[in-house]
């Protein structure tokens, strides 16, 4: 498909109310602002922060959300949900659903609905939650993160998608929304959002020639990479004045869906483990301890991020299991 900016720049440039851009990742949230006449602004959250992270935790009855559900997740990982996004619109049998049980040591208790075809999760053994019932409360929480920044309710959402998501997951991705109650304007895929937002300020090159550029898009869950091509053309503009117009296309597009920072997060997390286990008697596995292995879940990642900015860091993890800590280093 050929995008031409200065047409969606009419298009938006007529929007009454505002819209909200959303970018539901895997582990965290994004939300953009556009208000009528206004450049858009990112919606910060109740901790001043950019990005919320995509989970819903219980506690008893209450529903938590972002940092604070993180914190139940390593307390009582069993009622923190936080894959919720590879949940929707598939089946249990799922390579990428069934890996979370079998190889990533996530504790959920999976069912499928039958009646729409899609994952459900056991709750506390008493209740049934749908994939998109749990995406709908993480949508609610957006939706009051992003009513609460434009001091007004923000009804109509765009909201972006994997390019590798296939119609059920889309239209998961709608109904969850519509539970939340937003109207979605439309789904668009995340690399071409973010291609349209290269080409706002795109100028060109001085001979008018077209330019190709990658854009490599590595997330949490997965990675995704397009080849987008622009170019610019000179029209009247209809008032005795010439405009530049800025066209795109995206010439191909190509993805690996299991491979992103959580897997470089589960690496750290197996070494962590196979170096405690050495401590355990009679062959017993840390990973199959569901709040030991979600300590040492947060632990790699927190690791990982020092770790772009160290050669080495000192890890230790207080209590891990059985009274004992764990204490190693990763460089
Ligand atoms: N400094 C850093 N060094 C390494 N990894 C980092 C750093 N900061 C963040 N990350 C990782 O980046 C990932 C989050 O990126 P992002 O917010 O783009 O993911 P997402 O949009 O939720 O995932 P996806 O697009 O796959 O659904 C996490 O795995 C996080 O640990
Ligand atoms: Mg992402």
């Amino acid at each position: 498909m050929r995008w031409i900016l200065v047409l969606l720049a009419a298009i938006l440039g007529t929007v009454a109310a505002s819209v909200a851009g959303v970018d539901f990742g895997g582990e965290f949230f994004k939300i953009a602002l556009v208000k009528p006449g206004r450049p858009f602004e990112i919606v910060t959250n109740v901790h001043s922060k950019r990005k919320t992270e995509t989970i819903v935790s219980f506690n008893g009855e209450e529903r938590v959300y972002g940092a604070d559900a993180m914190n139940i997740e390593v307390r009582r990982p069993q009622v923190a949900y936080s894959q919720i996004r590879r949940f929707l619109g598939t089946s249990m049998d799922h390579p990428m659903v069934s890996s979370l049980t079998e190889n990533e040591y996530f504790p959920y208790t999976l069912t499928q609905n039958l009646t729409r075809g899609s994952v459900a999760l056991k709750h506390n053994n008493e209740h049934v939650f749908l994939a998109e019932e749990l995406a709908a409360m993480v949508f609610g929480h957006a939706r009051q993160i992003t009513n609460d920044f434009a001091e007004g309710p923000v009804k109509d959402w765009v909201i972006t998608v994997p390019m590798y998501f296939a119609e059920p997951q889309r239209q998961a991705i709608i109904d969850a929304a519509e539970i939340a109650g937003v109207r979605v304007l439309s789904l668009i895929d995340e690399n071409t959002a973010a291609a349209l937002h290269h080409g706002v300020d795109y100028v060109g090159l001085e001979n008018g020639a077209p330019e190709r550029i990658m854009l490599f898009n590595m997330g949490s869950t997965s990675l995704q990479v397009s080849i987008v091509e622009y170019t610019t053309r000179v029209v009247p503009d209809g008032f005795k004045k010439n405009k530049t117009i800025v066209e795109f296309e995206v010439l191909s597009k190509a993805w690996d869906e299991t491979l992103g920072g959580a897997q470089f997060d589960l690496r750290l997390a197996e070494k962590f483990a196979n170096e405690f286990n050495t401590k355990l008697k009679n062959g017993q596995d840390v990973r199959k301890i569901p709040r030991a292995m979600a300590k040492l879940r947060a632990a790699a990642r927190k690791t990982k991020i020092v770790l772009s900015a160290n050669e080495e860091i000192p890890v230790v993890v207080p209590s891990l299991h059985a009274d004992m800590d764990y204490k190693g280093h990763a460089s």
